[in-house]
């Protein structure tokens, strides 16, 4: 009988082939995965890119924002998502706080996500002097990073609340500016948040790297969305997500047939059980009261 041929192994996405892709006319999909099951269904799936979001505050962790998140939760989150997966590229979240203190503190937070979670890339959020110097910084240390401009979920408190961000000329400039350092500073793609669909197209053919969006508009290189809000396992579904599935509706559906099973005795069946003799456990109880005996 012949061996039935492998399957030829899916090449690896690394950060130099996404950036690569740029232009190409195939837009890149990212999603955020933060755990073992769903990085292996989202790679099972074929999407590029895993971004092991500081979303998981909210999503995962029951915050009501993406500061309290730490090193710690995205390094144990990205180590999960590395085991899970082959080829798909591995964006780890840089969360608040873990960069914005210092230069070295922020090499040494990138380091710790490469080496312990497995990350391949890191994504910081903004622009300012500070972390253009961090992406240059890591870029040459051999760790590519992914930018972040519009709405920065880590500077919610100055934005004033999660809305639609560069809607004068004035902001979107400034925007434009970002990106354009960013780029120079060595990013190999950049995420635009929550921007007007216009700004994105012209600022996508702007960059020389790709643009992902998220809320800016279908003419971005690629999309990335948060996993709980496409399989509605979210408690609502922001304006930029779409529902592809309730999959909140048939997991609540199927644990309450297990609870009905449970109170109804009927799980778990002959299947899910195990069988001896009764003249074994009869035997046991006989022979307790020995053990009890030398016991005491
Ligand atoms: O943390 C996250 O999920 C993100 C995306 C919204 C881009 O940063």
């Amino acid at each position: 009988m012949s061996a039935m041929p492998t399957p030829p192994a899916a090449p690896k996405m690394t950060a130099t082939a996404f950036s690569a892709l740029k232009g190409s006319g195939r837009p890149l999909v990212m999603i955020t995965a933060y755990d073992h099951p769903s990085a292996r269904l989202v790679e099972e799936a074929g999407v590029d890119a895993i971004l092991v979001g500081d979303s998981m505050g909210m999503t995962v962790l029951g915050h009501s924002s993406t500061l309290p998140v730490t090193v710690d939760d995205i390094a144990r989150a990205t180590a999960a998502v590395a085991r899970a997966t082959t080829h798909t590229l591995i964006v780890a979240d840089m969360p608040f706080m873990s960069y914005q203190v210092s230069y070295e503190e922020g090499m040494r937070n990138a380091g710790r996500l490469v080496a312990e979670g497995g990350a391949h890339a890191v994504k910081l959020e903004g622009a300012s002097a500070a972390t253009l110097l961090l992406t240059r910084g890591l870029t040459e240390a051999g760790i590519p990073v992914m930018g972040h401009v519009g709405l920065t979920p880590q500077s919610v408190n100055a934005l004033g609340g999660y809305r639609t961000q560069a809607k004068d000329a004035t902001a979107a400039a400034k925007l434009i500016a970002e990106c354009d350092a960013l780029e120079q500073a060595g990013a190999f793609a950049i995420v635009l948040e929550c921007i007007p669909a216009e700004l994105a197209e012209r600022v996508t053919e702007r960059a020389g790297v790709p643009t992902i969006g998220i809320g800016a508009g279908v003419a971005c290189d690629g999309q990335v969305q948060v996993f709980h809000d496409l399989l509605g396992l979210g408690e609502f579904v922001p304006r930029h997500a779409k529902r592809y599935v309730d999959a909140g509706s048939i997991i609540r559906e199927a644990v309450a047939r297990y609870a009905d099973d449970v109170r109804g005795r009927s799980f778990p069946g002959d299947e899910q059980s195990t069988h001896v003799s009764g003249e074994m456990i009869d035997e046991a109880f006989s022979a307790v009261h020995v053990l009890n005996r030398s016991q005491s």
